[in-house]
Protein backbone atom coordinates (compact mmCIF):
# COMPACT_ATOMS: atom_id res chain seq x y z
CA UNK A 1 0.00 0.00 0.00
CA UNK A 2 1.28 3.54 -1.00
CA UNK A 3 1.54 6.44 1.46
CA UNK A 4 -1.32 7.77 -0.55
CA UNK A 5 -3.39 5.14 -0.47
CA UNK A 6 -2.66 5.09 3.91
CA UNK A 7 -3.36 8.42 4.15
CA UNK A 8 -6.59 10.15 6.35
CA UNK A 9 -7.73 12.96 7.21
CA UNK A 10 -7.68 13.20 11.07
CA UNK A 11 -6.88 16.12 13.59
CA UNK A 12 -4.13 15.77 16.31
CA UNK A 13 -3.61 17.50 19.33
CA UNK A 14 -0.41 17.31 20.61
CA UNK A 15 0.47 16.79 24.60
CA UNK A 16 1.47 18.91 27.09
CA UNK A 17 5.07 18.89 27.66
CA UNK A 18 4.39 16.91 30.97
CA UNK A 19 1.04 15.11 29.93
CA UNK A 20 0.91 11.53 29.88
CA UNK A 21 3.18 9.07 27.91
CA UNK A 22 0.18 7.94 25.93
CA UNK A 23 -1.89 8.80 22.65
CA UNK A 24 -5.19 8.19 22.10
CA UNK A 25 -6.46 7.41 18.92
CA UNK A 26 -9.92 8.26 19.02
CA UNK A 27 -12.49 5.95 16.14
CA UNK A 28 -15.92 8.07 15.52
CA UNK A 29 -19.18 5.96 15.23
CA UNK A 30 -20.82 6.12 11.32
CA UNK A 31 -22.12 9.98 10.33
CA UNK A 32 -19.21 11.46 12.76
CA UNK A 33 -15.64 12.93 11.91
CA UNK A 34 -12.16 13.82 13.09
CA UNK A 35 -13.84 16.73 15.75
CA UNK A 36 -16.45 14.50 16.71
CA UNK A 37 -14.81 12.60 20.15
CA UNK A 38 -11.60 15.45 20.82
CA UNK A 39 -13.93 16.66 24.14
CA UNK A 40 -14.45 12.80 24.82
CA UNK A 41 -10.62 11.79 24.67
CA UNK A 42 -9.90 15.42 26.37
CA UNK A 43 -12.08 14.39 29.34
CA UNK A 44 -11.02 10.48 29.43
CA UNK A 45 -7.05 11.21 29.66
CA UNK A 46 -6.51 14.63 29.82
CA UNK A 47 -2.84 15.59 28.33
CA UNK A 48 -2.68 12.98 26.26
CA UNK A 49 -2.13 13.66 22.63
CA UNK A 50 -4.91 12.47 20.64
CA UNK A 51 -4.81 11.29 17.43
CA UNK A 52 -8.38 11.49 15.43
CA UNK A 53 -8.74 10.31 11.63
CA UNK A 54 -11.79 10.32 9.57
CA UNK A 55 -13.30 7.54 8.48
CA UNK A 56 -12.87 7.38 4.55
CA UNK A 57 -15.79 5.30 3.61
CA UNK A 58 -18.98 7.68 2.44
CA UNK A 59 -22.32 5.75 3.09
CA UNK A 60 -25.09 7.91 2.09
CA UNK A 61 -22.72 10.95 2.49
CA UNK A 62 -21.68 9.91 6.15
CA UNK A 63 -18.19 8.94 6.80
CA UNK A 64 -17.21 5.34 8.31
CA UNK A 65 -14.50 3.54 8.67
CA UNK A 66 -15.43 0.48 6.08
CA UNK A 67 -18.59 -0.24 4.18
CA UNK A 68 -21.13 -2.58 5.34
CA UNK A 69 -24.03 -4.40 3.48
CA UNK A 70 -26.71 -3.70 5.46
CA UNK A 71 -26.98 -2.78 9.52
CA UNK A 72 -24.32 -5.31 11.08
CA UNK A 73 -23.00 -7.29 8.43
CA UNK A 74 -19.83 -5.74 6.85
CA UNK A 75 -18.29 -5.54 3.75
CA UNK A 76 -15.11 -8.17 4.95
CA UNK A 77 -13.20 -7.66 2.34
CA UNK A 78 -13.16 -4.04 2.76
CA UNK A 79 -13.07 -4.25 6.55
CA UNK A 80 -9.87 -5.65 5.60
CA UNK A 81 -8.25 -2.84 3.19
CA UNK A 82 -9.24 -0.09 5.42
CA UNK A 83 -8.18 -1.83 8.67
CA UNK A 84 -4.75 -2.10 7.27
CA UNK A 85 -4.62 1.93 6.01
CA UNK A 86 -5.75 2.65 8.95
CA UNK A 87 -2.92 0.73 11.11
CA UNK A 88 -0.40 1.87 8.27
CA UNK A 89 -1.49 5.29 8.70
CA UNK A 90 -0.82 5.27 12.52
CA UNK A 91 2.47 3.90 12.17
CA UNK A 92 3.26 7.04 10.10
CA UNK A 93 1.56 9.91 11.74
CA UNK A 94 3.11 8.37 15.04
CA UNK A 95 6.66 8.64 13.78
CA UNK A 96 5.67 12.43 11.92
CA UNK A 97 4.31 13.27 15.72
CA UNK A 98 7.26 12.20 17.63
CA UNK A 99 4.69 9.45 19.30
CA UNK A 100 7.01 6.28 18.91
CA UNK A 101 7.73 6.67 22.62
CA UNK A 102 3.90 6.71 23.35
CA UNK A 103 1.34 3.93 24.72
CA UNK A 104 -1.32 4.05 21.69
CA UNK A 105 -4.79 2.98 23.51
CA UNK A 106 -7.67 3.20 20.83
CA UNK A 107 -10.67 4.78 21.63
CA UNK A 108 -13.87 3.99 19.17
CA UNK A 109 -17.76 4.49 19.20
CA UNK A 110 -19.47 1.82 17.55
CA UNK A 111 -18.63 1.74 14.13
CA UNK A 112 -15.13 2.96 15.18
CA UNK A 113 -14.86 0.26 18.10
CA UNK A 114 -15.87 -2.09 15.64
CA UNK A 115 -12.52 -1.27 13.41
CA UNK A 116 -10.43 -0.72 16.88
CA UNK A 117 -11.48 -4.28 17.28
CA UNK A 118 -10.09 -5.10 14.13
CA UNK A 119 -7.07 -3.27 14.84
CA UNK A 120 -6.26 -5.10 17.60
CA UNK A 121 -7.13 -9.15 16.11
CA UNK A 122 -4.80 -8.10 12.86
CA UNK A 123 -2.67 -6.37 13.81
CA UNK A 124 -1.90 -7.15 17.74
CA UNK A 125 1.37 -5.23 18.49
CA UNK A 126 -0.18 -1.75 17.45
CA UNK A 127 -2.36 -0.73 20.44
CA UNK A 128 -1.42 -0.73 24.10
CA UNK A 129 -4.98 -1.23 25.18
CA UNK A 130 -8.28 -0.34 24.12
CA UNK A 131 -11.59 0.87 24.69
CA UNK A 132 -14.69 -0.17 22.78
CA UNK A 133 -17.90 1.58 23.00
CA UNK A 134 -20.90 -0.77 21.82
CA UNK A 135 -18.25 -2.49 19.94
CA UNK A 136 -19.31 -5.84 17.49
CA UNK A 137 -17.41 -8.58 16.47
CA UNK A 138 -15.89 -7.17 13.70
CA UNK A 139 -15.03 -11.10 12.18
CA UNK A 140 -13.88 -13.96 13.57
CA UNK A 141 -10.37 -14.82 13.52
CA UNK A 142 -9.56 -17.70 12.00
CA UNK A 143 -6.05 -17.85 14.11
CA UNK A 144 -5.54 -16.65 17.63
CA UNK A 145 -3.48 -13.05 17.46
CA UNK A 146 -1.01 -12.88 20.56
CA UNK A 147 -2.92 -10.05 22.63
CA UNK A 148 -0.85 -11.09 25.60
CA UNK A 149 -2.26 -8.67 28.63
CA UNK A 150 -3.51 -5.79 26.62
CA UNK A 151 -6.45 -4.32 28.33
CA UNK A 152 -9.61 -3.79 26.48
CA UNK A 153 -12.25 -1.96 28.11
CA UNK A 154 -15.89 -3.28 26.28
CA UNK A 155 -18.47 -0.61 27.28
CA UNK A 156 -21.87 -2.63 26.55
CA UNK A 157 -25.31 -1.63 26.80
CA UNK A 158 -28.27 -3.77 28.40
CA UNK A 159 -30.50 -1.70 25.74
CA UNK A 160 -28.47 -1.68 22.17
CA UNK A 161 -30.40 -1.45 19.51
CA UNK A 162 -28.32 -2.61 17.36
CA UNK A 163 -25.62 -4.90 19.14
CA UNK A 164 -26.65 -7.71 20.98
CA UNK A 165 -25.54 -9.18 24.10
CA UNK A 166 -24.83 -12.59 22.28
CA UNK A 167 -22.34 -10.15 20.36
CA UNK A 168 -20.46 -8.51 23.42
CA UNK A 169 -20.31 -12.03 24.87
CA UNK A 170 -18.52 -13.65 21.43
CA UNK A 171 -15.91 -10.54 21.33
CA UNK A 172 -15.81 -10.92 24.74
CA UNK A 173 -14.75 -14.20 24.34
CA UNK A 174 -12.71 -14.19 21.30
CA UNK A 175 -10.30 -11.01 22.65
CA UNK A 176 -9.87 -13.41 26.12
CA UNK A 177 -8.95 -16.64 23.73
CA UNK A 178 -5.92 -14.21 22.29
CA UNK A 179 -4.74 -13.38 25.95
CA UNK A 180 -6.58 -10.04 26.60
CA UNK A 181 -7.56 -9.05 29.80
CA UNK A 182 -10.94 -7.97 29.06
CA UNK A 183 -12.97 -5.74 31.37
CA UNK A 184 -17.32 -5.20 30.60
CA UNK A 185 -18.92 -2.22 31.46
CA UNK A 186 -22.90 -2.81 31.14
CA UNK A 187 -24.59 0.84 30.67
CA UNK A 188 -28.20 0.56 31.69
CA UNK A 189 -29.62 2.34 28.27
CA UNK A 190 -29.20 1.85 24.58
CA UNK A 191 -25.98 2.60 21.16
CA UNK A 192 -25.90 6.45 22.72
CA UNK A 193 -23.18 6.64 25.21
CA UNK A 194 -24.49 7.79 28.94
CA UNK A 195 -22.08 9.29 31.83
CA UNK A 196 -21.74 5.85 33.39
CA UNK A 197 -19.95 4.84 30.21
CA UNK A 198 -17.35 7.99 30.52
CA UNK A 199 -16.82 7.41 33.96
CA UNK A 200 -16.11 3.53 33.20
CA UNK A 201 -13.87 4.14 31.00
CA UNK A 202 -11.88 7.23 32.84
CA UNK A 203 -11.53 5.02 35.94
CA UNK A 204 -10.05 2.38 33.50
CA UNK A 205 -7.56 5.05 32.16
CA UNK A 206 -6.60 6.10 35.45
CA UNK A 207 -4.93 2.45 36.38
CA UNK A 208 -1.34 2.53 35.95
CA UNK A 209 -1.05 -0.43 33.71
CA UNK A 210 -3.69 1.76 31.29
CA UNK A 211 -3.65 5.04 29.65
CA UNK A 212 -1.80 6.66 33.18
CA UNK A 213 1.83 6.02 33.29
C1 LIG B 1 -21.22 -0.73 12.09
O1 LIG B 1 -21.73 -0.67 10.98
O2 LIG B 1 -20.02 -0.62 12.31
C2 LIG B 1 -22.17 -0.96 13.23
O3 LIG B 1 -23.39 -1.41 12.76
C3 LIG B 1 -22.34 0.25 14.06
C4 LIG B 1 -22.90 1.39 13.25
O4 LIG B 1 -22.12 2.12 12.69
O5 LIG B 1 -24.10 1.56 13.23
Amino acid sequence: MTAAESTFIHRFVPAPPAGPQTTLLLLHGTGGDEQDLIPLGQQLLPGAALLSPRGRVLEQGMPRFFRRLAEGVFDLDDLKVQTGALAQFVSSASRKYGLLDNKLIAIGYSNGANIAASLLLTHPHLLSGAVLFRPMVPFRPQLNPDLKDIPVLLAAARRDQIVNPQQTSELSRILTTAGARVTIHWHPGGHELGPDDVAAAKEWLSRPVQGAN
